[in-house]
Order: C-alpha cells, then sequence, then structure tokens
C-alpha cells in the first residue's frame, strides 16, 4: 500500500480547508501558451490538472498512488499515469512542462528524480516546483501531521532547493510567498 492511499478519501477537503492548494499562482507562473504538454508529477487527485488543462494540450497526472488517481475527473486532456516518478515510461526529450506541487519533500532521492525529470524534458522544457519552506512556523504544523502519518519527510528551505536545482536547471523564477515557494527553472543542456 502506498503512502497516501490511505489519506485520498479526505485529501481534498484537507487542502481545501488549509487553503494549501496554489492553483492560481502556479498557473500564472507558467506562463502557459495552450501548445505544452505537461506532467504533474504526484499529482494526485488532479485538482491542479484539471485547472490547467484549459491552458494547455495534453497533461499526465503520473502518481505512485492509484487510490489517489481514482478521484481524477480523466478526459482525453487529463491523462492519470500509475506509476514511480523515479523512473517513468515517458521518451527522452518529450515533455514540455513538470509541475511537483506539493511532492518534493515526500521523495527520498531527488537528485535522481530531478535526474528523471531532466530526461523527459526538452531542452528548453519547464521544471516548476511548489512546496511549503521548511523553517516557517506554518510548515512545522504541516510537519508535525504529515510525520504523524508518513514518518518520512525531506523538506527543503527555498535556498537549498534553488542550489539542487541549479546544478542542472538554469532558475528563471523564485516567488517567496512565506511559507510556501514556486520556483520555475527550465532544462539546460
Ligand atoms: C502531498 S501529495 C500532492 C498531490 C498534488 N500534487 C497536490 O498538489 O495536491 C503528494 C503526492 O505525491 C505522490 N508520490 C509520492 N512519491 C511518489 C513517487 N515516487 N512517484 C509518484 N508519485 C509519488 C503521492 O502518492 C501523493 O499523491
Amino acid at each position: 500500500m502506498k503512502d497516501f492511499d490511505r489519506v485520498y478519501k479526505h485529501y481534498d477537503n484537507f487542502m481545501k480547508f488549509f487553503s494549501l492548494y496554489k492553483l492560481k499562482e502556479i498557473k500564472k507562473s507558467l506562463n502557459l501558451t495552450g501548445n505544452e504538454v505537461i506532467v504533474d508529477i504526484g499529482g494526485g487527485t488532479g485538482k491542479l490538472g484539471q485547472y490547467l488543462s484549459d491552458s494547455c494540450e495534453l497533461i499526465y497526472i503520473l502518481d505512485e498512488s492509484d487510490k489517489m488517481l481514482s478521484k481524477v475527473k480523466g478526459s482525453e486532456k487529463i491523462i492519470p499515469i500509475v506509476g514511480d516518478a523515479l523512473n517513468t515510461d515517458f521518451e527522452s526529450n518529450s515533455i514540455d512542462v513538470v509541475i511537483l506541487s506539493d511532492v518534493f519533500h515526500h521523495i527520498e532521492n531527488q537528485i535522481k528524480l530531478l535526474n528523471e525529470i531532466k530526461r523527459i524534458l526538452k531542452n528548453d522544457g519547464k521544471l516548476l516546483i511548489m512546496d511549503f519552506e521548511k523553517n516557517h512556523f506554518k510548515t512545522k504544523l504541516l510537519i508535525l501531521f504529515e510525520y504523524f502519518l508518513f514518518r518520512k519527510l525531506y523538506f527543503k528551505t527555498k535556498n537549498e532547493m534553488i542550489n539542487i536545482l541549479t546544478k542542472n536547471f538554469k532558475v528563471n523564477k523564485v516567488i517567496d510567498k512565506g511559507y510556501y515557494f514556486i520556483i520555475v527553472g527550465e532544462n539546460r543542456c
């Protein structure tokens, strides 16, 4: 059983109640043209995918939890895929945008994750990361809650995240919202 199989029934209500979805901010940061193929890695119940689907060509919602994916309202533009973020079936150099929204801190092997994202992204493809600032007091509450549920967490500060990313991506945008941040990077050959 995958971690989020245990919480999928209540996940969306929890996220809405605590205003943890950052749909508008993510969409604004992406500046989509409408032609992009997007992979929302760890896309869960597909709320972000649904929100972005009118603004892109196609969005894959990839998640290891088939229970989370069972909540996705699939269509010809929104494709749920059960899979591991570290080892996907996407072809190399095939994806315009990869999104990690509230996902990075759940992945232990973050370098392998970034290598896999780099592999599937086109040369000028974008990576957007939204995550919660490790040292902010609001995040500490979230950490307590998630630790109780999942035990293993790998939160980073915004600056730690920028440092990791700059090894393989050109960081184009950093939006600091206090308890969370959004970083947009571009694949660098
Ligand atoms: C906190 S949820 C975020 C869901 C959604 N992105 C959002 O913004 O609400 C983290 C998601 O990442 C998924 N996940 C964690 N590790 C994964 C992995 N190695 N491969 C694929 N999905 C993973 C979980 O199943 C879960 O649905």
